[in-house]
């Protein structure tokens, strides 16, 4: 399917707390790679880390499972640290993609947005 898509997804800070509390680096390592937890240090930027994830899974349609996992995504920051996303598959055939992370009030909020293109 071509055209725009929009995703978006709210966590609770004290959530991912909570979960990093118990599961230390599983819970990481579950969801971020090596280069985003170098990137992802404060608790806040890790659950707006989630909060993308599920929002880029969202708009690409698939929710996160089989056909498309944590780690299939990849959140990297621009020289000026606005946050952006690339996924390992080609099969999606995103040609433009855009994301936005902020966070307040005890909670992160992630909105994706992805430009499908047909096949060649
Ligand atoms: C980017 C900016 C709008 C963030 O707004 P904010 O209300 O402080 O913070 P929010 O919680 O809404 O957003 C924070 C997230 O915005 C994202 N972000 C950071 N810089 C960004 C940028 N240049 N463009 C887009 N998004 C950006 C990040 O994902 C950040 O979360 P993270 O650091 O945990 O990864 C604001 O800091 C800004 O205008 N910065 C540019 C100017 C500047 O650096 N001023 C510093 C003091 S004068």
């Amino acid at each position: 399917m071509t055209g725009i898509k929009v995703g978006t997804d709210i966590i609770s800070i004290a959530r991912v707390q909570n979960s990093l509390d118990r599961f230390n680096n599983k819970f990481l390592d579950r969801f971020l790679n090596k280069n985003e937890q170098i990137i992802a240090k404060k608790i806040e930027t890790i659950a707006g880390f989630w909060a993308a994830k599920e929002a880029v899974a969202k708009a690409l349609g698939t929710g996160i499972g089989k056909e498309l996992g944590f780690l299939d995504i990849e959140i990297k920051k621009d020289n000026n640290k606005a946050p952006y996303f690339e996924i390992k598959s080609k099969k999606f055939n995103i040609i433009e993609s855009s994301l936005s992370i902020s966070h307040d009030g005890g909670f992160a909020i992630a909105v994706a947005i992805i430009v499908k293109g047909n096949k060649l």
